[in-house]
């Protein structure tokens, strides 16, 4: 029997950990201790900070593990690095995980390889952030270099709101310094993928839902196929050389990219898939359980022919997060019924009612979500406009 130690074992891994144990794999879940969902489930529990790569490493080599899987978040990236170099195990290594998960070590990357990104200055005081600012010019963006969820990511129009985003960044932050970019103004999407020893196992370009209402543009949604007057080839092209600048050979990984006047730019990397429902988005277009794949990958088994579509047509599909524009308590909430709407791929709502919610500012402030699938995009734009008129959250 496979074992396969999963990171994490909150709410967003628990599909994993579902598939993992569908797949009859032996699942230990790694996480601090807490009443996390995912130890209730789990073959065995290891209670290690996945932040830490050495007491992974421990509990990973004590259990003998077979693989080693994470997914939605950046926080255990380094340790399953060092898991899978220190064990030979397929994946991440640990030096392409640390270029990853920090922002200007990612910049520094893409620039090295020639990759259209925005202009970027690392920044390490309040002298060297107005200097930055001073050759990039307004609008910018500051950027902590470790945070993710666009957590630590604030647009500044003036030098006084640079140092006030440089002030909360230094308290957000784990780093002694940040990043400063030029703000881009295009239109953002992604690309969600995976690689097993440099060749693409699967590329799939989607676009992307943004909100306005925060200091940053920020993702609320996703849709695929993508819909852009740009060409999968170039998007590839794009892809490829950045997982070869940040040496990620064997994993699954997730794009942000935004197109202004024609030309691609490179947001972002992350080294695992991607949150808010994108493995549910490949899901639907494959017609396969993504989250099998992650863990089949993981334990070193050829996933590519998973991805063969085969005369099959791809299935469409647009997720959405369900946000709440004011905070204050919760008095009432309606959702629709989805047992009779088998349009409704998966639908949750976290708030209670009577609960505190929070306006939307990041990631951590979702209050649910839809995800619907079609067979075009449109039809399922229709299928959700349908549905969020008859979600209602009355807040107070
Ligand atoms: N230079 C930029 N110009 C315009 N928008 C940006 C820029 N950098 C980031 N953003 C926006 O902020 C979001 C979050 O930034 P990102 O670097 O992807 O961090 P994370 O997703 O880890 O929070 C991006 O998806 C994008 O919408
Ligand atoms: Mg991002």
């Amino acid at each position: 029997m496979k074992k396969i130690m999963v990171l994490g074992a909150a709410h967003a891994q628990m599909p994993l950990i579902d598939a993992a144990e569908r797949l009859g794999y032996h699942t230990i879940v790694a996480s601090t201790p807490g009443a996390h969902p995912g130890f209730l489930i789990a073959d065995g529990c290891c209670h290690t900070d996945i932040s830490d790569p050495a007491g992974i490493l421990l509990q990973a080599k004590r259990y003998q593990v077979d693989g080693i899987v994470t997914c939605g978040m950046d926080i255990g990236l380094r340790a399953l690095g060092r898991v899978c170099d220190e064990m030979h195990l397929a994946g991440l290594t640990e030096s392409a995980a640390v270029r990853a998960t920090d922002k200007a070590l990612s910049m520094e990357s893409f620039a090295q390889a020639g990759i259209d990104h925005a202009r970027s200055v690392k920044v390490h005081d309040r002298q060297e952030l107005e200097e930055a600012l001073d050759v990039l010019g307004f609008p910018a963006v500051l950027k902590a270099v470790d945070l993710m969820g666009s957590r630590g990511i604030y647009r500044c129009d003036t030098m006084e709101q640079a140092q006030a985003a440089y002030g909360s960044i230094q308290e957000e932050s784990a780093q002694g310094y940040c990043l400063a970019e030029e703000f881009l103004e295009g239109v953002l999407f992604g690309a969600e993928g995976m690689i097993t020893e440099g060749e693409l196992d699967f590329l799939l370009p989607y676009g992307t839902k943004v909100y306005h209402g925060t200091l940053i543009p920020t993702s609320v949604g996703h849709w695929a196929p993508l819909d852009l007057p740009v060409g999968q080839e170039e998007i590839r092209k794009v892809v490829v050389r950045a997982l070869q600048a940040l040496g990620i050979r064997t994993s699954p990984f997730n794009c942000d990219l935004l197109l202004k006047d024609g030309k691609i730019y490179l947001i972002e990397v992350n080294a695992r898939a991607g949150a808010s429902f994108l493995s549910e988005t490949v899901s639907i277009y494959y017609g396969i359980d993504y989250y099998e794949i992650l863990c089949r990958q993981a334990v070193g088994e050829r996933v590519r022919d998973h991805f063969a579509l085969e005369g099959r047509r791809p299935r469409a599909s647009v997720s959405q997060m369900i946000i709440s524009e004011k905070t204050g308590i919760l008095e009432n909430v309606k959702i629709p019924d989805t047992q009779d709407n088998s349009h409704i791929e998966k639908m949750d709502l976290y708030v209670k009612t009577k609960g505190q919610i929070r306006a939307y500012r990041d990631g951590r402030d979702t209050a649910g979500y839809v995800i619907v699938k079609g067979d075009s995009v449109q039809e399922c734009r229709r299928y959700m406009e349908e549905i969020l008129a008859e979600v209602c959250l009355e807040v107070r």
